[in-house]
């Protein structure tokens, strides 16, 4: 199915900063339909492009940016799967990608309640077919064709629990669910969602080694809300404007292995150390600041959705053949030596066409990242042996 979606330009008065989101400002995009328009609240908005390595020569990027956003066009939709779609996380996430003109298949599979969700978000008015699956046997249905497959499924903490401690419940299932990717849909780029997520990513990725189907550049864990809350958090401690603030954020997404780069904050910011010392901390633990003020009714959803949505729409403008999509992901690398590590990446036609640098951190980011090497390798063999049935 293909479809051509033109850009409505940026309005002069904040398209120059702006431009390093590669699409913020787009809040409605139209689509001509057998002589009809049909006006589309798009969530594009999301992806943002940074210098590449050293974040350093913004910008030019941010030239290319905007230059690449005034012309952009959608001339593919894409099939897209959301494993766990029922959940507390799946169905915001799956409201927000049928609301999104790159999709044109919306999958929904879960093991229960997926018939009522599809139901309920077939009646947007949004030109995406969505479908609803459940349970085993229909899995190679809502797989197949799949361009994009995002996994959200599996047990949420409760107060007092790690990320960790999710593994012996949500190992298993991520094992499944990728065995089916591996099987219905293997060039499927996958974006691991559930946690924990510094596990499950090895996991599928041995999953995908045993099948004969590992693409480095598409098994992606979804770390997208540790930079969402860092831009949040800081935009709103400097009374910046939420949509000019980035943040890389690297390492894991598990505690302190998620480490803020706040030195590489754009726009540039200065910070006393106590202010870098009390955010890195609070970003670190904003996920159990949700746990905890939800009482035992779960984590992070709708800011999750959220997150997970910007991620996978960055995926498909890349699938789109779009340029300077970049978004930070734990994914296979080689810049520091854990085989796993999440530092911004290039996406393009096909998956992670790059894997950034780190760029120049300083000395109390460096310290961070000798603590959390230890943790972050620890996860990593965890699910390496659990995938090798240890
Ligand atoms: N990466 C992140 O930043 C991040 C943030 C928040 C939560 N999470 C993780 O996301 C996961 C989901 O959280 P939630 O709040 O949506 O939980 P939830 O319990 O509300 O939803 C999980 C859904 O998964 C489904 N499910 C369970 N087993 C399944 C299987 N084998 N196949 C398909 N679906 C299955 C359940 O039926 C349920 O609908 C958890 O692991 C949570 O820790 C990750």
């Amino acid at each position: 199915m293909s479809a051509l979606i033109q850009s409505t330009p940026i309005t002069a008065r904040t398209a120059p900063v702006a431009a390093r989101k590669s699409h913020s400002q787009k809040t409605l995009v139209s689509k001509s339909v057998a002589s009809k328009t049909i006006r589309l609240s798009s969530f594009e908005g999301f992806s943002k492009a940074a210098a590449p390595v050293s974040f350093s020569a913004r910008a030019s990027t941010r030239r290319q940016t905007a230059a690449s956003r005034s012309t952009m066009s959608v001339t593919a939709g894409f099939k897209v799967a959301v494993l766990g779609a029922a959940g507390g996380i799946g169905q915001p996430l799956s409201m927000l990608m049928k609301m999104n003109p790159l999709v044109s298949e919306l999958a929904l599979y879960d093991i229960a309640n997926t018939p009522g969700v599809a139901a309920d978000l077939g009646h947007l008015n949004t030109p995406s077919k969505v479908t609803g699956y459940v349970g085993d046997d229909e899995l190679e249905a809502a797989l197949t064709g799949c361009a994009l497959v995002i996994i959200p499924a599996g047990v949420p903490r409760k107060p007092g629990m790690t990320r960790d401690d999710l593994f012996a419940i949500n190992a298993g299932i991520v094992k499944t669910l990728c065995e089916g990717v591996a099987k219905y849909c293997p060039d499927a780029i996958v974006n691991i969602i559930s946690n924990p997520v510094n596990s499950t990513v090895p996991i599928a990725a041995e999953v995908f080694k045993a099948a004969g189907t590992f693409d480095p550049a598409k098994v992606m864990g979804v770390t997208t809300l540790d930079v969402v809350r860092s831009d949040a958090f800081v935009a709103e401690l400097k009374g910046l404007d939420m949509k000019d603030v980035d943040v890389p954020v690297i390492g894991g997404h598990a505690g302190i292995t998620i480490l803020p780069l706040l030195s590489q904050t754009t726009p540039s910011v200065e910070f006393s150390d106590e202010e870098v010392e009390a955010l890195t901390v609070r970003i670190q633990n904003a996920g159990t600041e949700v746990v905890e003020a939800k009482a035992g009714a779960g984590s992070a959803t709708l800011s999750m959705a959220y997150a997970a949505a910007r991620m996978g729409e960055s995926c498909l403008r890349g699938l789109n053949g779009e340029a300077d999509i970049y978004e930070c992901s734990f994914v296979a690398s080689s810049v520091t030596d854990l085989p796993y590590f999440s530092t911004k990446c290039k996406l393009g036609p096909n998956g992670v066409e790059e894997v950034m640098g780190m760029g120049e951190i300083t000395e109390y980011e460096a310290g961070w990242l000798e603590k959390l090497k230890p943790e972050l390798t620890g996860s990593i063999e965890k699910g390496i042996k659990f995938a090798a049935g240890e």
